[in-house]
């Protein structure tokens, strides 16, 4: 069992602004959640305040219902792996993942096989007698994640774990650890940059910023349902194209918005305040637009990017205002030729002016409102 309950937890740094500000969380046993956020929010804080390695200024830690705050690092059950690995080059394979356990004076025989179940997990059975410098950057990125198996900790934390490694290593690596994760079965948090990361690994993100959580749940539900503006744009890459508009219309099947060209688009969110004539702000997804001919928004190809599989066509629209398309395959669209876009309008996200997502309506609540209404008529 390994559940983690973060209560109010804040930090700040002698003579420094509050760093967290405040975090409510609960993590439970075998999860796999990320965390992630701009450069600065408080990510690696808040991980080393869960490990033991920095103090916490305010609020309580519980791990498997007991407060943890004041328990030293060694004594939480949980291990971290660092983006930078620093292992010992002296050592051997075997020795860097054994050394832990040397220290809390484990026996040999003991110590040994620890070693080898972890090397089976990581597939580096072959490599125990090598140094780190006759490693793969991949391979050694391996070592330190065993030295934190070896432990046997209730609790893993990543901090960006696999951000010195090249792309296709990265990708063996990420399979390698979701993989770990269902071999072991132990609770994880995972930091990272890296957008297909988040959405691949993550049972749950946590968005942060400047200190907060802005949002959690499932991949899925963050980039189809985001709460407000900062997730809406953090999450997906290329990110969700914002278009400025004004509302024209408003009912209780949704509202229209008018671009400053193109438009009425009307969509299906209940209008959280918003009145005829304010400004919001309508969000679709790359993957959602395509060329059409009779589509409501009209541009001009700025660029073409072609990563073999998928195209990113960079629009240039009437407004002034730059979206991108994603398509399947290679787009023969070239910068300089004119089109008219398209999209499925109830997939898109509208935005208040003070950045929340309006709430999609339900259709199936909808229709039976409008029904309870018409038989009581
Ligand atoms: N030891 C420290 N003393 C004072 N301020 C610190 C200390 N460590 C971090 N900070 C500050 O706390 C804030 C959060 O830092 P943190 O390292 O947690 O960010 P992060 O989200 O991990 O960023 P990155 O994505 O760049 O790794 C930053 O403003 C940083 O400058
Ligand atoms: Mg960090």
């Amino acid at each position: 069992m390994a559940n983690l309950e973060l209560r109010g937890i804040r930090k700040r740094y002698s003579g420094a602004k509050e760093t967290i500000k405040g975090i409510d969380l609960e993590i439970k046993d075998g999860e796999f959640v990320v965390f992630v956020g701009p450069s600065g929010c408080g990510k690696s804080t808040l991980l080393r305040m869960i490990a033991g390695l920095e103090d916490i200024t305010g609020g309580d830690l519980l791990i498997d219902g007991t407060r943890a705050n004041d328990i030293g690092p060694a004594e939480r059950g949980l291990a971290m792996v660092f983006q930078s690995y620093a292992l010992y080059p002296h050592m051997t394979v075997g020795e860097n993942m054994g050394f832990s356990l040397k220290l809390a004076g484990v026996p040999k025989a003991e110590r040994q096989e620890k070693v080898l179940e972890a090397a089976r997990v990581l597939q580096l059975e072959k490599l125990l007698d090598r140094r780190p410098r006759d490693l793969s950057g991949g391979q050694r990125q391996r070592v330190a994640i065993g030295r934190a198996i070896v432990r046997k900790p209730k609790i893993f934390l990543f901090d960006e774990p696999l951000s010195n490694l090249d792309a296709a290593l990265r990708l063996q690596m990420r399979v390698e650890l979701a993989a770990l994760h269902k071999e072991l079965g132990a609770t994880m948090i995972y930091v990272t940059h890296d957008q297909t990361e988040a959405m691949t690994m993550a049972d749950r993100i946590v968005v942060l910023n400047a200190g907060r959580v802005e949002q959690v749940g499932s991949p899925l539900d963050l980039y189809h349902h985001p709460k407000n503006l900062f997730v809406a744009s953090f999450l997906g890459s290329p990110g969700i194209n914002l278009l400025e508009g004004k509302v024209t219309r408003l009912d209780r099947t949704g509202l229209d918005i008018t671009l400053r060209h193109g438009g009425p688009i009307s969509v299906p969110v209940k209008s959280g305040g918003l009145r005829i004539g304010d400004t919001a702000t309508l969000g679709i997804r790359p993957e959602n637009l395509r060329v059409e001919e009779a589509g409501p928004l009209s541009g001009k190809v700025l660029l073409t990017e072609h990563l073999g599989g998928l195209t990113y066509v960079h629009v240039k629209l009437k407004s002034g205002e730059t979206v991108i398309m994603q398509s399947e395959g290679s787009e023969p669209l070239r910068p300089g030729d004119e089109l008219n876009l398209a999209f499925v309008f109830e997939t898109c996200q509208v935005f208040h002016q003070d950045g929340q997502a309006l709430e999609h309506i339900n259709r199936h609540e909808l229709v039976a409102e409008l029904e309870a209404s018409s038989s009581a008529k």
